[in-house]
Parts: structure tokens; C-alpha cells; sequence
């Protein structure tokens, strides 16, 4: 063994040191970017700024006076401290006291009195508002953070953090801001076994097992995000009831929710069915004016006020999609609601009553039937009867959740009740948190139309508010259903909608720029280029999603018959569900008109009627929601409607491709982490959204018998059918719908304990390629593939992905990159898949691009 010298080991150890400082100073450069993130912290990471910008918030005290004993109050002071920490790196001093040197201090106007007797609130004040302003107290100057009630200083602290999260100007410290509606809640379809009705992120954060989750940290967690953008009230299980939840014995679990949820201001929900009277109780009747089923009700929501003081109302679904509800009686909704309603009045509760109330046994043979008119017929002639505690929680379009409706007239047809705005922030319809769309800017259409009732402004956000038609309640619901995944949302970028539903049902005013890039500021960090791409991206998402889905008021021509994921546009047509396009070998779209159609454009006021009665009015991207016309039909853009289809299915799965482009500009300037999250799960979308072009393009196309004029559809130059592949242990296979598959069809292995090959010689131009392979990964095992160019294996993968399908189809069909590949004359490219259980690797075709 040879043994270094004294000379040679005090080199190595400088070395060894110059090594590590230069790893030091290497980790310190890439500081602001290493902190791993998971997205658990969503908006409020309070990341801290860098020295320079520290020092210009040097004038941010170091002490913070706040009073009062509430939970809330109690929130509030912490929050403080946490967010200042974490930003500024400095720990404020906490005290009740009167400061002798500047400080924070926090309050209600009369908790900030009893230290400044001088100190005077503003005019304009209420309930959940909140004023930041500064005073002199004892000569110093300091910064108030004044409530309207306890809640409204909790929603001032999360105000004043963000705006040193977002690196923004502290002085003049003056904003008085008041919520645009007192309602601002969310509605989570939570199972009790914990599964959630169309949630894409995970178990539920409030039940697993059939009872109330032992650890409620992130049930507690949530309650925070939801404070932190004004939200004040959760209802917490699934509007498709399971009549156990108000069994006394889980009653006494969901208290421990309400628990969780009081620190923050959020009141909690439940929703009911009205026919618990006899399925949970021992009625033989559940008639709502049966005078034993108001007995019972005002038993039980007692009794639920006794556990929950604070409780803050009942959901009710019913009539509807196989929910019971008070027609089983010949009863009318708002008997259903009144009932509830006057056992929840003396408690202070509400009832939040679902005009999602439809048939969906509708007859799809007579022209004239129209699920659209539904909620309009049902309501409008019991306005003024519901009780002054009931809101009718209206969904903002008149089907259910589409990429786009037109307004649910509805909300011009009740003035005499108190309605709230039903959004949906999970993307159910909108691509199940795989694809990036945020739909601020679509509520935003719905919020600011203007239903122009009795000759008057009423644009939608006014009636939600209760401005327009002088209610006392009114306001938004948003259904969220978060998970436990990390990032509570599957997908970082779709928390946006979170974000953005709780900043807008504050101030519906916001654009929707602003808010992306107050999100993006808070989740990503200030860099300039992040808040630019990304904002880019988000902003231009749901038209994105809308143009390779379904355009010009197709709605979302999804398979609605099950996943609600991929195309399957068939399944609108000739079924009772009522989602129908009505298209056939002519043309598309339904007649929505009075002069021949269904009548629904008679729901509108006479001054809006216009806008869609006549063909020659109606905005292109509403077109086919409201007429029939031939494929050939010009539209304001001077384009044929099939080839607007076309065109648009194309521009959208271009415009996806993008966006894994631009976010890939960003490598650098965020974790790492999240990065890679967010670039996987564009680049699904990219390759998603290709299937939706070709499957929906393909279906036009064989329906018209029309041509692409650009002579894209059906036309694929690089595209080899997996089917026309030589194969060994695979066997073609018809494709359900056939629009999913390229060609109608697949292959897959016949054996499922045998691995297969599909190969092919190439015979293109020597040069390197972009190799797509288009296969499927089902929810029901997971198959593995590898891609060979002659001996050498170019890439090897697991279908492991967590989609809604056992079948190959457009739900599961999944497109895998392979790139820059070297290809030359007579190249053998190679595809082995081994199958696992019902999963038996299954592929669509290869695809080959010039590189
Ligand atoms: C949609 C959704 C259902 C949900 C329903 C509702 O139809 O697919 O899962 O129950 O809306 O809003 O009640």
C-alpha cells in the first residue's frame, strides 16, 4: 500500500475543500430554484425573497399587536408570523399590548380601538371585509390590518402576505376591500369510503372507510387555502347522498371536520336527500308537507346544532338523475326546500337547493324536447316561493358543466329568490385535471353577461350577489373536490382554478390576467418569465381544450354515457340523457329557436332573444348550440362549418404542442421538480390532444362525407397502422368507438402470457426521425414496451399511467416521443409488448417525423 505524504494529503484535502465550496457556492446559485416542491403548500409556499428585495420591505415592523381569543383571531396572528418568516426571515415579536415602536397590528375596529382610542374605521366596512391602512399609535407608525369581523382580519393578513409574496408595493398602505357575495363556498363530492365523485387527485381528504378520517391535518390544511382566497363555507360529501352521513354516530365524526374547518372561517355543509325522512329514519313517507317529515328534519338539523354550532346548511339534489326528491309526492322543490329550510331558520342555516333537476329518460325522438329548458321550466314558476334561507344554486349553463354554454336563463327568471352560481373548478368535463385548462376566463363570460331583464343591466354576477334583485343572500359555489395528492389538485397548474374561483367570487371585477399572474407569482415565484409563460399558457387553455374538443357549442362531446374524458362523440345521440348535437349525414347542431325549434331561446329576456334566435346574430362559438344548419353553413368567419371543425381540431393540438415548448423554456427557473411534473403532464396533453383531433375530424369526416380542404383529415404522411405491422403474437382488434383508434383499430396480444412484436422496414429518406408511438394504457394492468431500431433498443416503457379505461380506447390511447432516431433504408424498427393481466399492450400505430 503506498501512503500519501503529508504534502500530498493537505493537497487533497484542499481539494477536497475547494470541491465542497465549489459545491456550496454551486447549491447557493441554484438556491432559489433547488427547494424541492410538491405543491402541497399550493399559493401560500411564503418562499423567501432574495436579499435586496428584503431590504425594500425593511419598513415592515418587528412586532404585532393583536388581541382577541377566536380561533379565527388566533389563525390570523400565526398566519402572520409564518408568512413574515418565511419571506422576510424575521420572526415577529407577538404581544397584546400597546406598541411601544411600529407595528402590525390586527384587529376588528374595536379590538384596535382598545389600543388607539383615535383610531376610526372607514365607512363601508362589513361583515368578512377588511381594511389595511396605517396609523400613528403612541407616535409610531403602524400597519392595521382591520376586520369587519374576525374573519374579515384573517382575510386581511392573507391579503397583506400576498402582496409581499408578490413582490409588490407596500406604501401607500390604503385597500378596502369588501367580498362581492356573502356566500362564497365550495362543494366537495366526497364519498364516505372515501372515493370522490369525479375527483382527479386522490382520496378524500374527509372520509375514508365509511367514517371520518382519523387524521384531518389536510382536511385542516385545505380549510387554510380555502381562507386564504375568502372562501367561508365547505360542504363535504357528495350531493348523490349516502343517507348514513347524518347517522348520529358519523354525525359526531363530522363534527371533528367543523373543527378542523372553525380556525378559518369556513362553515360547514352537508348535503342531503330529501328522502331520508324514510330511508335513515323510520317514516314510511318522506312527503315533504307531511307534517312527521317536518318533525323529523327539525329533530335532526337540531340535533346537528348541537354538535356543530356554527353548521352552515344543507345541499340538496333531487328529482335528478335517479335522486328521489318531492315529485314522488306530486310536491313541488320548494316544498322540498322550505321544509329544511324552516328547521335550519332558527339555527341560522341555509338551504342550498340544486336546480340541476332534469329528466334524463327524455325522448330523443321528438324534435321538440330539450333538457336545456329544464331547470327554467321547473323554477321560474315558483319564484318568490322559496323561503328567505334558500338559495336555488343554479349551474352556470343549462346542461351541466360544458366546455361551453350559453348563461342558464335561469338566472334572469328569479327574481324573487334568493340563487347562487354553481361553477365547477374540478375539470370534470374540462379534461380531469390531464389536461391544462383554466377556466377563469370562461366563468368570466358567464359572470359579466348581461341578461338585460325587465330593459335593465343585469349581468349574471349582479343576480349571483344579490345587487340586482335586492336579495339578502346570494353569492358562488364552486364543486372542488381536492384529494390528498400532494398537490391537492393532480396537476399543479389546475389549482389555478381554486385560486381563481375564490379570488373572483370575491371580486368578480378581476381579469383573468390578474389573477394568473397573482397565482403564478404565488405558486412559482416572481421571475418574470415564469409569471409570462405561464400566464400564457393558462390564458389561452380553455379556448385551447374547446377548439380540439368540442367548438361552436358542440359542448364537450365526450363519452357522457362513462368516463367523461375522451371523445367519443356518439354518445351524445339517441339516448335519454338529452346531451345531444343531432348531427346526421347534412348537418349538426339543434334548433334551439321559437320560431322552429325547441323554444329554449324563449327563456331569455325579449332583448337577448334576438342574439340567438336568429342565425344570422348568434357568435360563431354558440352556433351549433342554438341552430341546425348544413355542414356547408358559412359562419361569420366566412368559413364552412365542417371545415371550422376541422380547422380548429387542428389549431388546438398545435396549440397543446405549445405549450410544452414554452414551458420547456422554463427549465431552470423553478424546482426542478415541479418542473418535470408540469412538463410530463403537458406533453400527455399534447399527445391527447391528437387524439381528440383525429377521433373527432374522423367522425365529421365519415358522417359528411365532406373533405378536409386543407386535406389533413385521414391523411397521415409518416403514419404506420400498428395493424399493417408484421406481427408476431399480436392480433388486430375493432376499437370501441372506432374514432378513438387510427383506422378504427388496434392490435394486441393474443396470448396475455406471451410478449408480441409488431415490426416494420423502413423505407423512407435516410435521416433522423421523431418516432411516436400511439399505443394504449388501461387501468387494468400494466404492460411494458420496448422500441428497437434494428438491435438497438431505443427506448423501453411502462404503461403505468392512472387513466379511466379498461379498453383500448380514447380514454386510455396514449402517445409516447421518441427523438432524433437515426434511420436508414431497410432499418427494422421494432415494438415488443409484454402484457400484464387484462392489459395486453396494446398499440395504435407508429408515427415518423422528419427530425
Ligand atoms: C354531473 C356529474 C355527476 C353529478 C352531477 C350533479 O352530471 O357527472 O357526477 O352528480 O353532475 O351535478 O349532480
Amino acid at each position: 500500500m503506498i501512503r500519501p505524504t503529508k504534502k500530498e494529503e493537505v493537497e487533497s484535502l484542499f481539494s477536497v475543500l475547494v470541491f465542497c465550496s465549489l459545491l456550496f457556492c454551486l447549491l447557493l446559485i441554484a438556491a432559489p430554484t433547488a427547494r424541492a416542491e410538491t405543491g402541497a403548500d399550493a399559493w401560500l409556499r411564503y418562499a423567501p425573497l432574495a436579499p435586496n428585495e428584503v431590504l425594500e420591505y425593511k419598513s415592515v415592523p418587528e412586532v404585532a399587536v393583536a388581541s382577541g381569543e377566536s380561533a379565527i383571531l388566533a389563525s390570523a396572528r400565526t398566519e402572520l408570523v409564518r408568512g413574515v418568516r418565511g419571506m422576510l426571515g424575521k420572526t415577529l415579536r407577538l404581544t397584546a399590548a400597546v406598541p411601544s415602536e411600529s407595528a402590525i397590528v390586527i384587529g376588528t375596529a374595536d379590538q384596535i380601538r382598545a389600543i388607539a382610542p383615535d383610531f376610526r374605521t372607514i365607512a363601508g366596512l362589513g361583515d368578512d371585509g377588511f381594511w389595511l391602512t396605517s396609523h400613528r399609535i403612541r407616535g409610531f407608525k403602524c400597519i392595521v390590518i382591520v376586520g369587519g369581523s374576525d374573519r374579515g382580519v384573517l382575510y386581511g393578513v392573507f391579503a397583506f402576505l400576498r402582496k409581499i409574496a408578490q413582490h409588490s408595493e407596500l406604501w401607500p398602505f390604503h385597500s378596502l376591500q369588501q367580498p362581492s357575495a356573502p356566500v362564497r363556498w365550495v362543494n366537495e363530492w366526497d364519498n364516505l369510503d372515501g372515493s370522490i365523485e369525479r375527483g382527479y387527485a386522490g382520496r378524500s381528504v374527509f372520509f375514508e372507510n365509511g367514517g371520518v378520517r382519523l387524521d384531518l391535518t389536510r382536511a385542516s390544511d385545505y380549510a387554510r387555502l380555502l381562507a386564504s382566497v375568502g372562501i367561508n363555507g365547505c360542504a363535504i360529501n357528495n350531493v348523490n347522498v349516502d343517507p348514513r352521513i347524518l347517522g348520529s354516530d358519523l354525525l359526531h365524526e363530522v363534527a371533528r371536520v367543523a373543527q378542523a374547518f372553525r380556525p378559518w372561517g369556513i362553515r360547514l355543509g352537508i348535503s342531503i336527500d330529501v328522502s331520508m325522512p324514510k330511508t335513515l329514519g323510520a317514516l314510511d313517507t318522506f312527503d315533504p308537507l307531511d307534517v312527521r317529515v317536518a318533525e323529523w328534519w327539525q329533530k335532526k338539523i337540531d340535533e346537528i346544532y348541537r354538535l356543530i354550532p356554527d353548521f352552515g346548511g344543507v345541499v340538496v339534489k333531487a328529482d335528478s338523475e335517479g335522486r328521489l326528491g318531492p315529485a314522488v309526492y306530486g310536491r313541488t322543490p320548494a316544498d322540498a326546500a322550505n321544509v329544511m329550510a324552516r328547521a335550519l331558520k332558527p339555527h341560522g342555516g341555509i338551504v342550498f337547493y340544486r336546480a340541476f333537476v332534469y329528466d334524463h329518460d327524455l325522448d330523443w325522438t321528438n324534435p321538440r324536447n330539450d333538457r336545456a329548458k329544464a331547470a327554467y321550466d321547473i323554477f321560474h314558476p315558483m319564484d318568490g316561493t322559496f323561503d328567505d334561507n334558500v338559495i336555488v344554486q343554479i349551474k352556470y349553463g343549462p346542461i351541466d358543466f360544458q366546455v361551453r354554454e350559453p348563461v342558464s336563463p335561469l338566472f334572469g327568471g328569479l327574481g324573487n329568490t334568493n340563487v347562487g352560481i354553481e361553477l365547477q373548478i374540478t375539470q370534470e368535463y374540462t379534461g380531469q385535471q390531464r389536461h391544462t385548462c383554466f377556466l377563469i376566463p370562461m366563468w368570466k363570460r358567464i359572470l359579466d353577461f348581461d341578461l338585460r331583464v325587465d330593459s335593465q343591466p343585469t349581468p349574471v354576477k349582479n343576480v349571483a350577489a344579490g345587487v340586482r334583485f335586492h336579495r339578502r343572500i346570494g353569492g358562488y359555489i364552486g364543486v372542488a373536490n381536492v384529494g390528498l395528492d400532494q398537490n391537492w389538485s393532480g396537476n399543479h397548474l389546475a389549482l389555478a382554478n381554486l385560486y381563481g374561483f375564490g379570488r373572483l367570487s370575491w371580486d368578480p371585477g378581476l381579469t383573468s390576467k390578474a389573477i394568473v399572474d397573482e397565482w403564478t407569482r404565488l405558486t412559482f415565484g416572481n421571475d418574470s418569465l415564469v409569471v409570462e409563460t405561464v400566464s400564457k399558457i393558462q390564458l389561452a387553455s380553455w379556448k385551447t381544450y374547446e377548439s380540439y374538443t368540442g367548438p361552436l357549442g358542440l359542448q364537450s362531446l365526450t363519452n357522457i354515457l362513462g368516463s367523461h374524458y375522451g371523445p367519443a362523440p356518439e354518445s351524445q345521440e339517441r339516448n335519454g340523457w338529452g346531451q345531444w348535437i343531432r348531427a346526421d349525414d347534412r348537418g349538426v347542431g339543434i334548433d334551439r329557436t321559437v320560431a322552429t325549434g325547441t323554444g329554449f331561446v324563449g327563456q331569455y329576456s325579449p332583448q337577448v332573444q334576438p342574439r340567438y334566435e336568429l342565425l344570422a346574430n348568434t357568435p360563431d362559438e354558440l352556433l351549433l348550440f342554438f341552430h341546425h344548419v348544413p355542414y356547408t353553413f358559412r359562419l361569420h368567419s366566412g368559413k364552412s362549418v365542417i371545415q371550422t371543425i376541422y380547422d380548429l381540431h387542428y389549431d388546438g393540438a398545435e396549440r397543446a404542442a405549445q405549450f410544452v415548448s414554452q414551458w420547456r423554456s422554463l427549465r431552470g427557473h423553478l424546482d426542478d421538480s415541479r418542473y418535470r411534473d408540469v412538463l410530463g403532464q403537458l406533453s400527455y396533453q399534447s399527445g391527447h390532444a391528437i387524439v381528440w383531433r383525429d377521433a373527432i375530424n374522423d367522425w365529421f369526416h365519415t358522417l359528411s362525407g365532406i373533405a378536409d380542404g386543407a386535406g389533413r383529415v385521414g391523411n397521415h404522411p409518416g403514419r404506420i397502422e400498428a395493424a399493417s405491422m408484421e406481427l408476431e403474437g399480436y392480433v388486430p382488434v375493432d376499437v370501441t368507438p372506432w374514432e378513438d383508434a387510427s383506422g378504427g383499430r388496434a392490435v394486441e396480444c393474443a396470448d396475455p402470457a406471451q410478449s408480441c412484436t409488431a415490426k416494420v422496414r423502413f423505407a423512407g429518406k435516410p435521416g433522423r426521425y421523431d418516432i411516436d408511438i400511439q399505443y394504449f394504457d388501461q387501468d387494468n394492468g400494466v404492460s411494458q414496451y420496448r422500441a428497437f431500431v434494428g438491435h438497438r433498443l431505443v427506448d423501453e416503457w411502462l404503461a403505468n399511467a392512472s387513466l379511466p379505461a379498461t379498453e383500448p380506447n380514447g380514454d386510455s390511447s396514449m402517445r409516447r416521443a421518441i427523438h432524433g432516431i437515426m434511420l436508414r433504408s431497410g432499418d427494422e424498427l421494432r415494438i415488443e409488448g409484454r402484457p400484464d393481466r387484462e392489459e395486453r399492450a396494446p398499440l395504435d400505430y407508429v408515427e415518423l417525423h422528419p427530425d
